[in-house]
């Protein structure tokens, strides 16, 4: 199964009452094991959790932590883009040059890189001069 039938696929577990706009990722981790995630709603709407989220958080919890590929789909009018948080999320455990590949329901796709999905990432150097002062 490739990484964009298993994220179509998981899409369809998607709990979305709210917004009925169902997500589906799919990600590779460099082990190869493939993991999944659904977007998962909330009555308090602040509280749901995006599809790109769900699939990291069964990355880490089956013990893996480097994403080598990652496939998001919904049923848009153009390729999915992930929301910003999400961005920051999938930039912690991609390199660079991670081809993240956003798709439509009905085949439209867009192939972007990490960096191009958030040029000017926050990470750990911005931190180089902290200090307990
Ligand atoms: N959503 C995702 O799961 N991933 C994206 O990349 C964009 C947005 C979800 C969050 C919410 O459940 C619904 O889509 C509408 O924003």
């Amino acid at each position: 199964m490739t990484l964009l039938q298993a994220a179509t696929a998981v899409r369809q577990n998607a709990y979305a009452p709210y917004s009925r706009f169902k997500v589906g990722a799919a990600l590779r981790a460099s082990s190869g094991a493939v993991h999944l995630g659904c977007n998962v709603e909330n009555v308090a709407y602040p509280e749901g959790t995006c599809a790109e989220a769900g699939a990291i958080a069964a990355m880490i919890a089956a013990g893996d932590t480097a994403i080598a590929e990652l496939v998001v789909i919904a049923d848009s009018p153009s390729p999915v883009p992930p929301c910003g948080g999400c961005r920051q999320k999938i930039a912690e455990f991609a390199a660079p040059d991670v081809v993240v590949t956003l798709c439509t329901t009905d085949g439209k796709s867009t192939a972007l890189t990490v960096a191009d999905l958030l040029p000017g990432v926050f990470s750990l150097a911005h931190m180089a001069r902290t200090s307990d002062a």
